[in-house]
């Protein structure tokens, strides 16, 4: 399952992505790999080393105190000792200064995008030279393979860090301050991320998905991603749209074509076309899609999405309405 390119049959198949760093998807991600087992091994060997001269020490003592031997200095193995600690402890060092300057370097011409962390959600933003081509989306990041991408990391409230262990390092989402990463992703594929920095009552369901596509996937997706919201079709998602408009969620929700415009929690207008709901909470069904508005506390305590009141047809209304806006 795990090397499949064709990304929606891995959603078909309800895989969740793969979340390891010991299996690099690409240069950034490498490097740490290879700075772990570097730091694994050689730590593990001198760890052996140092238990069998420990062991070798208290057999002679207990041979000594049977037959006592003249006193010896042990200055050979001393000095050797020191000497083979600056030598690891130096490699170590330099390994791992090649290693970070590295996965720091700037490559030319990469995809900015802007990711801003949320209790408990992210906040996906495509820039470009062209201001009706910037793209607002949440949850899911789409990425051509081969291509670097530089993320830009903010957050709107409290101390974050994105973390995509397939793909790169961590690095903290820091209130008033940006922070940057770059890494690229080899082979194509849904990496899952996760929120690295504990961040209050649902740190733990804060994740995210990233998908590495070939190029020209990518841009067919940012094309139909910078569509407007599809148009209802039938008297059902009609009156789903004016629940969505009319009522709360448009409050806080933004479906680009429709008057819902509110900034505060995750742009809707392609919703359905996302792999997951409220962070990686739940695939994107109409019948999770139902659940989560019907009672999101019960699903994500303590998050800032209320329950709004709604009969079960306005309930099947929205959720018909919602999981057409791919
Ligand atoms: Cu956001 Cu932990």
């Amino acid at each position: 399952m795990r090397r499949v390119a064709l990304v929606p049959a891995l959603f078909l198949a309800g895989c969740e992505g793969w979340q390891s760093a010991t299996d690099p998807g690409g240069p950034a991600a490498r490097e740490l790999h290879g700075l772990f087992l570097l730091f694994t091994i050689s730590c593990g060997l001198v760890w052996i080393a140092v238990m069998l001269v420990l062991a070798a020490a208290l057999l002679r003592r207990r041979a000594a105190e049977v037959r006592p031997e003249p006193e010896r200095r042990p200055t050979l193995a001393v000095g050797a000792a020191v000497a083979a600690t600056v030598l690891i402890v130096t490699g170590l060092t330099v390994a791992s200064y090649l290693a970070t300057r590295s996965i720091a370097a700037a490559p030319p011409d990469p995809l900015v995008i802007r990711l801003r962390g949320y209790q408990w959600w992210w906040e996906v933003t495509y820039d470009d030279p062209r201001p009706d081509r910037i793209l607002l989306t949440a949850n899911e990041i789409h990425i051509p393979t081969g291509r670097p991408v530089r993320i830009e990391l903010a957050s709107a409230d409290v101390i974050h860090s994105f973390w995509v262990p397939g793909l790169s390092g961590k690095q903290d989402m820091i209130p008033g301050r940006s922070n940057s990463l770059t890494f690229t992703a080899e082979r194509p594929g849904l990496y899952r991320g996760q929120c690295a920095e504990f961040c209050g009552l649902q740190h733990a369901h804060m994740a995210l998905h990233l998908i590495a596509e070939p190029p020209e996937v990518f841009e067919r997706w940012r094309d139909a991603q910078l569509a407007e919201a599809a148009a209802p079709v039938g008297a059902e998602e009609e009156a789903g749209r004016r629940i969505v408009e009319g009522r709360a969620c448009g409050a806080c929700h933004t479906v680009r074509g429709t008057q819902a415009a509110g900034q505060l929690g995750p742009d809707l207008t392609h919703v359905g076309g996302r792999a997951y709901l409220a962070a990686g909470m739940l695939p994107t069904t109409r019948g999770s899609l139902a659940a989560w508005i019907a009672d999101p506390q019960t699903i994500k305590p303590g998050n800032n999405m209320p329950m709004i009141p709604l009969t079960a047809d306005e309930l099947q209304a929205v959720t018909a309405y919602l999981v057409r806006l791919r």
